[in-house]
């Protein structure tokens, strides 16, 4: 049994989220006051049978970990060193964890004690050029690689070849191993406690790439961090707005010049988990990315994720061909603060990019800029704003506001079997069946993962895998899930639903969820099919595919009127 089975064994839940929340017995669980959102009405779960706990008022969710990682602002890791630590459960591999931590922390040390020495000359006027004085080399940790190839590995030689390579701080060449980072500036990149887990090296010389990063280590995996996030989480805690950034120098910009909330992902993509980490501290998230195509894009990109994270996004507008920390250097702090205070709602941005991307008056950019808010669409979650926004883009491109709506993919959520649950459709119901085992061999057999939304494909593909192995359990596949996925996995499960006819309530599901959809996906390629038959004069095969879409109409009607024969 792994540690994470021991731990999700042994966790009473009941008693764990007892300590935060007053639950009363209610069924087969617990209900209480959901304490992530302003809850009235008792809508928070416990299920001690399924180990899991569910909030119907916001849709949170999971298990003994996620809520622990919740409630306590914890990274994963956290969470799962404080339930074994609590439960007895040892966990493999801490040790070695804080043996490479050691050495990373002597790499940083070697680095910045190479700044101050006369080696570091070049990269003390560098620093010192860009603003960056003594006293910010100290409180980022700054430091210098040297140029002889081998400086770190004959000073760090005493820790071992294999730490320092997994760690890679040195790599293996054709003449056995050198330093990865020579004649470079060094940003140690420190996890939330300040710990420096990785390295960028800036080049100072011009050499490709501009920052070489450390690869992905036992301590560091690409995507998941945010820099400068450990001088930032108390701001941004207290503020509950994070200001999100492309690079190095624009965090130790922005900090230094107050704006204590930066943080920056990276040089990669913004991604889901480094968005849930901002969503621990911050309610709102400012972009000021670059005001160039590349950083257009990433704002476009890195919206959509924001919002799914549940944050609030805004967009602050920096002067054409500025990145935050030239725009402190040309303009001076008071134009950062208030390029930052002028920042727009993401909507308003994307209605005021619209006219600057595309001829509006043309069909064809009318088209381009549906397609653009369309790609934004299914992250707006509120009703309201979803309105609004349509309302504004009509009067934009001139059209009808009903057809605008409709092109964008117009309402929410299916409200069908079980009247007046938000968000419970056809399909949440064959997942309910399928999840207790009731959906039966010959319709589980048929389903495949791309039959179901996005935000169910994951959680249902490694749902039949289990049941590939024998061994389909909700729980057996939930540590596999991130946060989202276990609230949308505990939602379902938790689903405290009476069918009066379960037969039929699957019937109907089934039909709604699998059988229309896939006939109509059938009668839509027919209808190509026939059209191409059509011009290329091909007579037979004309008839053919006629009679197959008439057919194919006729069981739709009946399955639309209620007689479904199977
Ligand atoms: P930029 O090229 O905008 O760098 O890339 P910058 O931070 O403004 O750099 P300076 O001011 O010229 O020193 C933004 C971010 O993308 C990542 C880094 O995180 C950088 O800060 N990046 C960029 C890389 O990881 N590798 C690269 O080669 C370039
Ligand atoms: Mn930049």
């Amino acid at each position: 049994m792994s540690a994470l089975e021991e731990i999700r064994e042994k966790v009473d839940i009941v008693e764990l989220i007892s300590r935060y929340v007053a639950l009363k017995p209610s069924g087969k669980g617990y209900k209480g006051r959901c304490p992530f959102h302003p809850d009235d009405t008792p809508s928070f779960y416990v299920s001690p049978e399924k180990k899991l706990w569910h909030c119907f008022g916001c849709g949170a969710g999971g298990d003994a970990i996620g809520f622990l990682m919740r409630i306590e602002r914890l990274s994963f890791r956290e969470a799962l060193e404080r339930l074994a630590a609590e439960l007895g459960v040892e966990l493999r591999a801490s040790g070695e964890r804080q043996r490479l931590l050691k050495v990373n922390a002597a790499a940083a040390a070697f680095f910045h004690e190479m700044l101050g020495a006369p080696e570091g000359r070049a990269a003390q006027e560098y620093l010192l050029s860009r603003g960056m004085g003594p006293e910010t080399w100290d409180r980022y940790g700054l430091g210098y690689a040297p140029s002889s190839g081998d400086a770190l590995l004959s000073a760090l030689s005493r820790f071992g070849l294999a730490d320092l390579e997994r760690l890679g701080l040195i790599v293996r060449g054709d003449r056995g191993y050198r330093d990865r980072f020579v004649d470079r500036v060094i940003f140690p990149i420190r996890d939330e406690l300040g710990r420096p887990v990785a390295f960028a090296g800036r080049s100072l010389s011009g050499a490709e790439p501009k920052y070489l990063n450390s690869p992905n280590t036992p301590l560091f995996t690409k995507g998941t961090l945010l820099y400068g996030l450990d001088l930032a989480k108390e701001a941004i805690r207290s503020s509950g707005r994070a200001v999100l950034v492309e690079g190095y120098t624009d965090v130790i910009s922005l900090q230094v010049a107050g704006i204590r909330e930066a943080v920056c992902s990276m040089g990669t993509a913004l991604t889901e988990a480094q968005a849930r980490r901002l969503a621990r501290y911050a309610r709102e998230v400012v972009l000021a990315y670059d005001a160039d195509a590349a950083g257009e894009a990433s704002a476009l990109r890195g919206i959509g994720i924001l919002l799914d994270a549940g944050l609030e996004v805004r967009v602050a507008p920096l002067p054409e061909g500025e990145d935050p920390d030239s725009l402190v250097r040309s303009r001076g702090v008071a134009a950062l603060h208030a390029a930052i205070a002028e920042a727009v709602e993401f909507h308003d941005f994307l209605l005021e990019l619209l006219p600057r991307r595309f001829d509006l008056s043309s069909l064809r950019g009318k088209e381009e800029a549906l397609e653009l808010v369309r790609s934004l669409w299914e992250h707006v979650k509120n009703p309201l704003l979803r309105r609004e926004w349509a309302r504004r883009l009509a009067l934009l491109l001139d059209l009808p506001e009903e057809e605008t709506w409709k092109a964008l993919g117009g309402k929410l959520s299916w409200k069908g079997v079980a009247e007046g649950e938000e968000g419970f459709g056809p399909e949440e119901v064959v997942l309910k069946f399928m999840f207790a085992g009731k959906l039966g061999a010959d319709k589980l057999s048929q389903l495949a993962p791309e039959d179901f939304s996005p935000e169910y494909r994951r959680i249902v593909c490694l749902w039949l895998e289990r049941c590939g192995e024998g061994k389909a359990e909700p729980h057996s596949i939930s540590s596999e899930l991130d946060l989202e996925e276990q609230a949308r996995l505990s939602r379902i499960l938790l689903w405290d639903i009476n069918f009066s006819d379960e037969g039929r309530a699957l019937e109907e599901a089934w039909q709604k969820f699998f059988v229309i959809p896939r006939l109509e996906r059938r009668i839509r390629a027919l209808r190509e099919e026939m059209e191409r038959a059509e011009k290329a004069g091909e007579k037979e095969q004309l008839e053919e595919l006629v009679r197959e879409y008439v057919d194919l109409c006729r069981s739709r009607a009946k399955v639309l009127k209620g007689e479904h024969g199977g």
